[in-house]
């Protein structure tokens, strides 16, 4: 029986060697290792036995003229996940995903966070501006026992936002493990249009796992993780009206992508990526996201009759997998004043880029970026506040062979403190499907993006990294500066 304390101890000594966790308990660092991790069965999957939560809503401790004061224990719980099973999971105040965080811009959030569970953590808020010392860097880690409180200016747009875990070497394992919650920022654009809102503004936090026959949640390789979660439980239904709904769609897999559309093939309209509304609505059928990816879809279900259920899928499943992600389920009928607007928001214009980059992302012989493994005691790149960079970004691996369920040689590439847009795919100028502010940004086998991004607001540390968690936390990750 293989013992993952024992591989988290070697994975902080192998440093830069470290691939995955599963890879380095079977001695080898080759996708073509057969065993893994998992040794005990997979609890049968049973679809729709779960009616969908939602993530409860936090209320703060205390407020003052400025800013907003929560408190979460990171503590273990045991949660139901597969009907009938109970899990032992790692959280944010014992919920699973943790609690929602509702800020409003311009206003502060404060956050005291201590860790009650007995490994590092480090919170980092995925998507926000804030200054490095509250970035929850790798090495800015609350130990077992210790705590720290988080500053979150909320200057930003409104946006869909994630906080997770980012220890060094641990945050992986820590976010698969349940440290991830949502931090959604509202703005008085966004509260001025007509959009859904209330009730039938929905989050879907969409994730991959795999639960055994006794309940256990185990942390193991991506093919061999056959449930899928929304909101923390096993291919749920959800009781909707016959009318529009806004859903904040999350992939927030450890260590795979998915792709999501509806089984009639019906059309949503995509209105915000990770940071924040479109300029103009899109509409789409297929979504395709890599973990750390926020999209927020209109779906208007007046077409359907009461009655009538439509369920969301995944064609991006193994085939060893059911492709069911979640049911619809169409039960009344509602008034709606609801419609999305022809122009949601207007960008702040990108200033010409002065500095090129590029980037190479690879898997073999190990996790790196342009040859490196990440070191937080090495600069990797240093650039000045305001400078606009335009940064080519390569997945040089080879395509995968045909059928083969493998989800290691798909790659992301995240950036702390800004945005980017995405110029190009592919030699392609983007399209849709790489719409808005991003800062998480998918590379299928063997693909190149080109992104812009203007280094600020604030000076300090950050980081880029693919958000392949195992492939971060194996190396996959770089350190940038921003100097006055
Ligand atoms: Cu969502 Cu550096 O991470
Ligand atoms: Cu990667």
């Amino acid at each position: 029986m293989l013992n993952r304390r024992n591989a988290l101890k070697v994975a902080a000594a192998g440093g830069a060697a470290a691939l995955f966790p599963w890879d380095r308990l079977t001695g080898a660092g080759s996708e073509a290792v057969a065993s893994s991790a998992a040794t005990a069965e997979a609890a049968p999957i049973v679809p729709f036995a779960h009616a969908m939560p939602l993530p409860q809503t936090l209320a703060p401790t205390s407020r003052t003229l400025t800013s907003d004061l929560y408190e979460i224990r990171m503590r273990e719980a045991q949660v139901e996940i597969v009907k009938g099973l109970t899990s032992k999971v790692r959280t944010y105040n014992g919920t699973f995903p943790g609690p929602t965080i509702k800020a409003v811009q311009n206003r502060e959030v404060v956050v005291r966070q201590i860790n009650e569970l007995e490994v590092n953590t480090a919170v980092h808020l995925h998507g926000a501006h804030v200054l490095s010392e509250h970035d929850g860097l790798p090495m800015d880690t609350i130990v077992a026992g210790g705590e720290r409180t988080y500053h979150y200016p909320n200057k930003q747009a409104a946006a869909s936002l994630w906080y997770h875990d980012h220890a060094h070497h641990l945050e992986a394992e820590n976010v698969y493990m349940g440290l991830h919650g949502l931090y959604l920022i509202s703005d008085h654009n966004e509260r001025s249009l007509p959009l859904p809102t209330g009730t039938y503004d929905v989050p879907l936090v969409i994730r991959d796992a795999r639960v055994e026959t006794d309940g256990t949640l185990l942390y193991t390789r991506p093919s061999d993780c056959p449930n899928m979660l929304v909101n923390g439980k096993e291919r749920p239904y959800f009781q909707v009206a016959a009318r529009k709904y806004r859903f904040r769609v999350y992939n927030a897999c450890a260590n795979r992508y998915f792709k999501l559309r509806f089984a009639d093939g019906i059309e949503f309209t995509q209105i915000g990526a990770d940071g924040g509304l479109l300029e103009k609505p899109v509409r789409k059928t297929e979504l395709l996201m890599l973990g750390g990816e926020r999209v927020d879809i209109v779906v208007d279900f007046s077409r359907y009759r009461v009655g009538q259920s439509v369920v969301l899928e995944n064609p991006g499943a193994q085939t060893t997998e059911r492709p069911e992600v979640m049911r619809f389920d169409i039960v009344r009928r509602a008034a709606d004043y609801s419609f999305v607007p022809h122009r949601l928001t207007t960008y702040a214009p990108q200033p010409a880029a002065t500095v090129e980059r590029d980037f190479e992302i690879r898997t073999f012989p190990a996790m790196t970026i342009n040859g490196l493994s990440y070191d937080p005691n090495r600069v990797d790149i240093q650039t000045r506040l305001g400078t606009t960079e335009v940064w080519t970004v390569r997945n040089v691996e080879a395509p995968l062979p045909a059928g083969k369920p493998d989800f290691h040689l798909w790659h992301s590439f995240h950036t702390h403190l800004t945005f980017f847009r995405v110029l190009e795919r592919n030699g392609q100028p983007a399209d849709a499907r790489d719409v808005g502010l991003k800062d998480t940004v998918t590379l299928g086998p063997g693909e190149t993006v080109k992104i812009a991004m203007t280094w600020g607001p604030y000076t300090g540390q950050y980081l880029y990294h693919c958000h392949q968690l195992g492939h971060s936390s194996g190396g996959q990750m770089g350190r940038i500066d921003v100097v006055a």
